[in-house]
């Protein structure tokens, strides 16, 4: 028994409202504060650091001035802030997250990164990464760090992806997979869900995900297994400690849309 579909986005709303309300990193309950990526490989502390990731996504991406990204879960805005002045003024960063609070809170501080940067390149849409307020063929470069575990459909995101990349476009993801089955006392856990890892998909299937919405070139780039004993756990996951410990990984993969970049 898994966690139903509508519960799900009612939870993952709840937890990551709740830590965008408190604006800072999460105790418990959120990712890479518990049993996923803690410690994780995330970029410096910049605007919209909440220790949320799982990844430096941007790291990979060789963004070019002009070019337009779009951030699928976009939190407090931390990935799009380092992505704003790699595209330049000619270029546009949009985020896209389904959480009022945390629109609120990267809406507080684009006010502050603007004003410091000068830079006015970047836009937040309000709206689920599994049908994406975008029009077709809007961006040159997906990224996403962090949160297609939590979707309760990770192969309509992808597609979405597909559908909104130019030809010749590419995403770069950083997310959390599993290596293995997890018992359904797991499964099943709230917390765990909203701390990306119970409703995390095998690797194969994730990989297998992006190949069947048309991506090619599919990179693993990054690839790291938690184990119990590097993992943060809070007083509730730590009783899953034992079955997780090598269950879970973070990883970055990279693949492109088919077709010649105008
Ligand atoms: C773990 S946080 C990561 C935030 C950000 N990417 C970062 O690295 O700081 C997950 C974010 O994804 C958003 N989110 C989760 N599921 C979503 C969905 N299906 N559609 C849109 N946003 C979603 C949450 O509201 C939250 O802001």
């Amino acid at each position: 028994m898994t966690i139903q579909r509508g519960k799900i986005r009612f939870l993952v709303r709840k937890a990551y409202g709740k830590a965008a309300k408190a604006a800072k990193p999460l105790k418990a309950g959120s990712c890479c504060s518990s049993a996923s990526c803690c410690g994780g490989d995330s970029a410096p502390s910049v605007d919209g650091e909440m220790g949320l990731s799982c990844g430096n996504p941007v790291g990979f991406s060789a963004i070019k001035k002009g070019m337009t990204v779009m951030d699928l879960g976009s939190g407090a805005g931390k990935d799009v802030f380092i992505a704003a002045p790699l595209t330049g003024h000619k270029g546009r960063v949009i985020g896209v997250d389904m959480t009022a609070e945390m629109l609120k809170l990267s809406a507080r501080n684009l006010e502050k990164f603007a004003k410091r940067t000068g830079l006015a390149n970047i836009e937040f849409r309000k709206g689920v990464i599994e049908k994406l307020p975008a029009k077709d063929r809007e961006a040159d470069l997906i990224i996403s760090n962090c949160v297609i575990n939590l979707s309760p459909d990770k192969p309509a995101v992808f597609r979405e992806a597909f559908r909104v990349l130019k030809p010749g476009g590419s995403i770069v993801v950083s997310d959390i997979v599993l290596n293995r089955k997890l018992p359904p006392s797991i499964k099943k856990h709230d917390g765990l869900y909203a701390a990306c890892v119970a409703g995390a998909l095998l690797r194969r299937d994730y990989l297998a995900a992006i190949k069947e919405a048309g991506f090619t070139g599919i990179k693993l780039l990054t690839d790291k297994t938690y184990s119990s004993s590097g993992a943060c756990f809070d007083p509730i996951t730590s009783k899953a400690a034992k079955a997780l410990d090598g269950a879970a990984s973070s990883i970055t993969v990279s693949a492109h849309k088919p077709g010649e970049r105008k």
